[in-house]
């Protein structure tokens, strides 16, 4: 969102201002923590943003680029078949533009005439007044004429504003109340898509405009239906001009009143079933299965939650979910052949594509810390990936986190998305990859290893996953070092 302060300065919000000089909101959450960069209400001026950013090619989208690829992966293909914002949606931001051009123009006529004015009547006054008024008119001729060049916008803030103005007419700056989170909404997607494809977590049901459960007021700006829904409101909630979130896109920037999920333990069970949508065998032990949720049922999660499987033959087991919630509807989990383990045999001898898998959950509290701007450190052991890379994925999704790191320690599976994680690496300045082979001796280096790397820790939260040994020798290293225990979130994965 840009925005005028009261003096009609131009501010931008933390969201816009990272994604126009293309750092993390965690690393201008830093500057600003550390009082490099000032703040008005939570917004930015460009020109501090510039003096801060002074290296800021403003040209070169590549990183945010690779940056976005990495966020369409894990919300797959829905949102990239519609990056464009609809017809009559870019119709109406461009005649919004041009209504703030108009006036921009106007005011700039009108102080174009009070300074001609004021330098004409400088002159007039020199010509005409006594030697100690003509000293004076002179130097102010002078200081006026100094000041209009000097506000006379460089090239460079001129490239900025233009690449602004472009963020402006693509995408929507969204504001909720009471929380302040922000995204954005691009091209046509939903208001709940874009909010979740952000790691924000709405109060939704059906995703279809049927249930209500989505429902917000618009405190400010103009939103567009996109589907016909049934659901009626109340005259009081037409009054305050509440909408669907999962049926309305943004036309222009908006705030909007909401209830967000507070924590793992607000979303309700969900019981779905789903099917198979593909299976796929990376070596002879290890299978990542993909389940697709019906259009009007998707499953509402935190990520890092589990879910219990259910296949055909009875078999059930619970298995964290390895996808983001950005994408409710399709789910990943990561399954070893393990001897013993009903629904494993069941996935490698008989699951097939178009079978039917229930979902029941989802469960446990092992999430990201709300609100949290730590760096983060992900330690997974074997199958424990499976629920930091949902975490990952999630945290690259809220862009709050200044620097991540994934220690990832691997037994007879192996690192079996090696190629994803050197992806991260590859796309992410702030994004470290570890892998270490997990003998015993393995293990306990990868632990030192964090130590080293870290000496700091007590400035990141630490989330480990694995078994319960690897789990309780993580927690031991990092209490023995005194880091503190509300910063470490544990998941056992066998
Ligand atoms: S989620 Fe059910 S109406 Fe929007």
């Amino acid at each position: 969102m840009s925005d005028q302060a009261n003096n009609g300065t131009l501010l931008l919000s933390l969201t816009r201002a990272a994604r126009l000089v293309g750092v993390s909101r965690g690393a201008l959450q830093k500057k600003i923590k550390n009082g490099d960069l000032p703040t008005f209400e939570g917004m930015v001026k460009p020109e501090d943003l510039l003096r801060v950013y002074p290296d800021t090619q403003l040209e070169d989208n590549s990183v945010m680029e690779r940056f976005t690829l990495i966020k369409d992966e894990a919300f797959a293909h829905r949102v990239r078949e519609r990056l464009l914002p609809e017809p009559e949606v870019l119709a109406e931001r461009l005649a919004g533009m041009g209504r703030e051009l108009a006036q921009t123009k106007a005011l700039m006529e009108r102080y174009k005439t009070i300074t001609d004015w004021l330098y004409d009547k400088f002159n007039e006054f020199e010509k005409s007044g006594s030697l100690e008024i003509k000293d004076i008119m002179g130097p102010l001729k002078l200081w006026l004429r100094y000041e209009l060049e000097k506000q006379a916008p460089s090239d460079y803030l001129e490239t900025y504003l233009v690449k602004d103005s472009f963020l402006r007419l693509m995408t929507a700056h969204v504001r909720l109340l009471p929380g302040r989170h922000e995204f954005f909404v691009e091209g046509s997607d939903s208001i709940l898509d874009a909010a979740l494809r952000a790691g924000i977590s709405l109060r939704y049901g059906c995703s279809n405009g049927n249930c209500g459960l989505c429902k917000a007021r618009v405190v400010s700006g103009k939103t567009l239906p996109m589907r016909h829904s049934d659901y009626v409101f109340s005259e009081a909630e037409k009054i305050q001009v509440c909408v669907l979130l999962c049926s309305h896109t943004a036309v222009s920037d908006l705030e909007i009143e909401v209830t967000e999920v507070g924590g793992a333990r607000d979303i309700p069970s969900q019981h779905i079933a789903t099917r198979v949508k593909k299976i796929e065998h990376l070596s002879d032990d290890m299978a990542l299965l993909y389940l697709q949720t019906p259009r009007t049922k998707r499953l509402q999660f935190f990520a890092g939650q589990s879910v219990t499987l259910e296949t055909g033959n009875g078999a059930e087991a619970e298995y964290p979910v390895a996808s983001c919630p950005c994408d409710d509807r399709n789910l990943h989990f990561h399954i070893r052949r393990a001897p013993g383990n009903r629904l494993s045999d069941f996935v490698f001898r008989k699951l097939k594509n178009g079978d039917i898998v229930e979902i029941d959950g989802p469960k446990g509290e092992f999430v990201l810390r709300e609100d949290s701007t730590h760096s983060l450190i992900f330690l997974a052991h074997g199958t424990g990936f499976a629920p930091v890379k949902s975490l990952i994925e999630n945290a690259m999704a809220r862009d709050a986190a200044e620097s991540m790191h994934l220690y990832w320690v691997a037994g007879e599976e192996g690192h079996y998305l090696n190629n994803l994680c050197r992806s991260w690496t590859d796309a992410l300045d702030n994004f470290q990859y570890s892998p270490a082979v997990a003998d015993a001796a393995g293990s306990a280096e990868a632990l030192r290893q964090v130590v080293k790397d870290h000496p700091d820790l007590a400035g990141f939260d630490v989330y480990v996953a694995g078994p319960e040994t690897f789990v309780q020798a993580a927690k031991k290293m990092l209490l023995e070092n005194k880091f503190p225990e509300d910063q470490l979130m544990t998941s056992r994965v066998d």
